[in-house]
């Protein structure tokens, strides 16, 4: 579809600019809004253009940052430009780009890390602060001002609300088949005043396909032409066909003792290549007729759906591959029916999450013997990427699977540790733990028994004896014997490996 059929109101064809005169009205000292969900509907021009400036006003020695608020994370153009810019007073949610992580890390970067479901409430409540200016992406403007949202729904409905000023950038690149696929929750309330969320379904249509957007608010509308970023994952190695094995057989286990119906429940399936590979093996496993809802729809959620295993998928962005997003562009009209972008703060909500009795499936860095998870700090202080919508699924689903390799860094590191030194999902909702190892189902056990199941099934052979060592002399000398600590040795193991490069104790 050629740009001007995508921009049909009248009024804001004439406020058409270069990405450049658009970020010049972004202000230092402003709150930007920015769209983007995992690599997917974010702004492909006026970012970079914003850090130019930044770069700029920094060489002639003016200060500029601006605070910047996405859906969750976006990709080197936004991000990762801003950061290298020292562009950026605060960011918030979910980041994964290695610059912005470094500058986070190097103390330079003020770094927000909430529950995905939580921004836009939080911004509703006025906990965030004032929001300047959104800049959203876009597939097309209708004649009415509506918007036809892109690749990613994220927390744009919210940052279109709130923000004083909108900067809207309409890409040619994303089809023009997507029209119709996003479905916007407008009945959300304040509390008191809010009433059920009315979704039985994954596939259950509960808003409208068009964003709201108030035309007088729109000061620039820019347009591109570029695709989203290549999100692509490693392909399944043998530790995550293993963890997939796993979860595999214990889900059929769960079926045959009618604690799960034959078509599990509706699946959400985290970051990463190990959640990659689970859905990979899913693909090659005995269950039909699975549904998602969940946030990103992946490459291997999107191969679920091309073979049918997968009827449904409800999500917030789609964030593929080249190779993926080809495919899927070209037979769009085999996917139309079968997947319902919406807002974050509903395909994330806890109260959907609980009804539906969602499968929770994350990766992690590393979990402790009682099932204490930490899924964002490397040794506790550096983060990697945040929490994303993993604690709205994993505390409010009907189970909770945490995956990771049993050990990190070519064997130095156990990610079964006695403490983790940072904790996002607490032991009271983590049900299941899986490693290349084994699973450990941690359903009904106290925390001793938790930390024999986790040691015996999860941890590494060459950590184990060492796991075990600790657990006795924990039992034996710790003044508490319900979840028996030696304080002063718990976090030994991390500290030995920031000095010697290595959790294995020296020979
Ligand atoms: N200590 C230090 N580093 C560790 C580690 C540990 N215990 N465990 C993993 N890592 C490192 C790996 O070595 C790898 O590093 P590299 O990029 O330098 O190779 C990196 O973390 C990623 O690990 P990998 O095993 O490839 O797992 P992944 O791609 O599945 O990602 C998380 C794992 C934890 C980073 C990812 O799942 C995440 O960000 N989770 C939190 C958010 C979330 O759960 N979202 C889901 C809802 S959308």
């Amino acid at each position: 579809m050629p740009h001007d059929s995508r921009i049909l109101h009248p009024a804001l064809r004439g406020r058409l600019m270069s990405a450049d005169d658009a970020a010049r009205l972004i202000l230092p000292g402003d709150t930007v809004g920015m769209s983007g969900f995992t690599g997917a509907g974010y702004p492909k021009a006026v970012p970079a253009a914003l850090a130019r400036h930044i770069s700029a006003a920094h060489a002639a020695g003016q200060p500029f940052k601006v605070s910047v608020w996405t859906g969750a994370s976006t990709a080197p153009e936004l991000d990762g430009a801003l950061a290298a810019a020292d562009g950026v007073e605060l960011r918030l949610p979910y980041q994964s780009d290695p610059v912005c992580r470094q500058r986070i890390n190097d103390g330079r970067m003020e770094y927000l890390d909430i529950h995905l479901s939580h921004v836009a409430q939080f911004a509703w409540f006025g906990f965030l602060g004032k929001l300047d200016v959104a800049v959203v992406e876009v597939a097309a403007i209708l004649e009415d001002g509506r918007l036809v949202p892109s690749t990613s729904v994220g927390n744009n409905k919210t940052w279109l609300d709130q923000a004083d000023k909108i900067i809207l950038e309409v890409n040619s690149a994303v089809p023009a088949g997507l029209d119709g696929m996003h479905d916007l929750y407008y009945g959300t309330q304040l509390p008191p005043h809010r009433k059920p969320i009315p979704l039985v379904r994954p596939s259950d249509r509960i808003g409208e396909p068009y964003l709201r957007c108030n035309p007088d608010k729109v000061i620039a509308v820019v347009q591109t032409d570029a695709p989203d970023r290549d999100t692509r994952f490693a392909a399944p190695d043998e530790a995550s066909r293993r963890i997939a094995g796993h979860i595999l057989e214990f889900f059929a286990h769960e079926v045959a003792k009618g604690r799960l119906p034959a078509e599990l429940l509706p699946l959400q399936s985290g970051v990463g290549n190990i959640a990659n590979a689970v859905l990979a093996g899913l693909g090659d496993g005995p269950f039909e007729n699975l549904t998602a809802f969940t946030e990103v729809l992946q490459d291997g959620m999107l191969d679920l759906l091309g073979s049918g295993k997968l009827a449904f998928a409800s999500a917030t962005a789609l964030s593929l591959s080249s190779q993926a997003r080809e495919a899927f562009n070209a037979d769009l009209a085999r996917y139309r029916s079968r997947i319902l972008l919406r807002p974050q703060e509903i395909s994330n909500h806890p109260e959907l999450v609980r009804r539906l009795g969602v499968i929770a499936m994350n990766g992690i860095i590393e979990a402790d013997l009682y099932g204490n998870i930490n899924s964002t700090h490397v040794m506790g202080t550096q983060i990697m990427n945040g929490i994303g919508g993993s604690g709205d699924f994993a505390r409010n689903g009907f189970l909770s699977i945490f995956m990771t390799p049993s050990t990190a860094k070519g064997g130095s590191i156990s990610c079964i540790v006695p403490m983790t030194p940072h904790v996002d999902h607490t032991e009271h909702d983590v049900q299941v733990v899986v490693t290349e190892q084994g699973l450990a189902d941690l359903r009904g056990l106290s925390p001793k028994q938790r930390a024999r199941l986790i040691i015996e099934r999860c941890a590494h052979p060459d950590y184990r004896p060492a796991l075990r060592d600790y657990c006795q002399r924990a039992l034996a000398g710790s003044p508490g014997k319900h979840t028996p600590h030696l304080l002063e040795e718990a976090l030994s193991w991390h500290v030995r490996y920031l000095r010697s490069g290595s959790m294995a104790a020296q020979a």
